[in-house]
């Protein structure tokens, strides 16, 4: 990990899903930088163990409840007085067939990764919005940043997947939703930006390499074996790959970046 020290020294940090996985190293990197982090997470063990880690408060919540959501930003405002960043990463994926998507798993899937991410990130903008001053608001524009949103899509936003076809489509939403949000946003300076993951071995992972090894008759460590081969630059992405990504996002380095979709994933996609 190639950090930089003190990049967010007084922001206060809200990373979904940060129990494990991508997001899990998204909060160590925020927190190694200066942040104090939020781990806004379902498991609630996971949770307490990554906030011990990185001296943050741990927030058992699921994001397809949007009382819950609401619940977090005035628990969070009361404890801080602030929000500065929100990483919108906690997802699920279901993978099956198309042919066999029940009305429950097209629901699922679309509640955590396009519902849940579009209430989050409306309910934390509504508080980014109020901290922004009055003279700003008028002018309509801002000389510094007031925040700063990065959602995550997938490679699966950018072309179908016949196996996780709701799951595609949730994450194609977001592109949309961070376009929208971008403009909508804009007046007050607060970017909004998304990052697409390739290839990262997390749970995740290992639940879609089980079910398409049981289904095509493979060993386990086949599936991901072949897509990792077909990534141009040859290798998985670490979850600290996609850190570096959604830390520069949230940096002063990134205030004149909003409404992007940024492929981490190695060159499998280029658009
Ligand atoms: N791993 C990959 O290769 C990959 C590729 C493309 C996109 N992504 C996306 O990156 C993000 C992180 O993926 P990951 O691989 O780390 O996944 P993961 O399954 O390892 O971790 C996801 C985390 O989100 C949490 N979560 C799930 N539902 C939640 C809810 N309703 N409320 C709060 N927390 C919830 C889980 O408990 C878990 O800790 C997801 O949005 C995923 O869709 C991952």
């Amino acid at each position: 990990m190639t950090a930089v020290p003190n990049r967010h020294a007084d922001k206060i940090a809200i990373v979904t899903g940060a129990g494990q996985g991508i997001g899990a190293g998204v909060a160590k990197r925020l927190a190694h930088e200066g942040a104090t982090v939020v781990i806004a997470e379902f498991n609630a063990a996971n949770a307490e163990q990554v906030a011990g880690e990185v001296n943050g408060l741990a927030y058992p919540i699921d994001i397809s409840d949007t009382a819950q959501i609401e619940q977090m930003v005035a628990d969070v405002v009361a404890r801080y007085g602030k929000i500065d960043i929100l990483v919108n990463n906690a997802g699920i994926n279901k993978t099956q067939s198309m042919m066999d998507v029940s009305p429950d798993d097209y629901d699922r899937v679309v509640d955590v990764n396009q519902r849940g991410l579009f209430f989050c990130l409306q309910a934390v903008a509504k508080q980014m919005i109020a901290q922004v001053p009055d003279d700003v608001k008028q002018a309509g524009r801002a000389e510094r940043s007031y925040g700063k949103i990065v959602n995550f899509s997938s490679i699966a936003g950018r072309s179908g997947r016949p196996y996780a076809a709701q799951y595609s489509a949730a994450k194609w939403a977001v592109i949309s939703i961070t376009q929208s949000a971008a403009l909508f946003l804009a007046p007050y300076n607060i970017n909004v930006n998304a990052v697409c993951p390739g290839v990262v071995p997390t749970p995740m992972w290992d639940d879609i390499d089980r079910t398409q090894a049981q289904r095509f008759g493979l060993q386990q460590g086949d599936w991901i074996k072949s897509t990792i081969e077909k990534v141009p630059l040859k290798r998985a992405a670490t979850p600290d790959d996609l850190a570096a990504a959604v830390s520069f996002l949230c940096s002063d380095d990134a205030d004149y970046i909003t409404g992007q979709t940024l492929n981490v994933d190695g060159g499998i996609e280029m658009n």
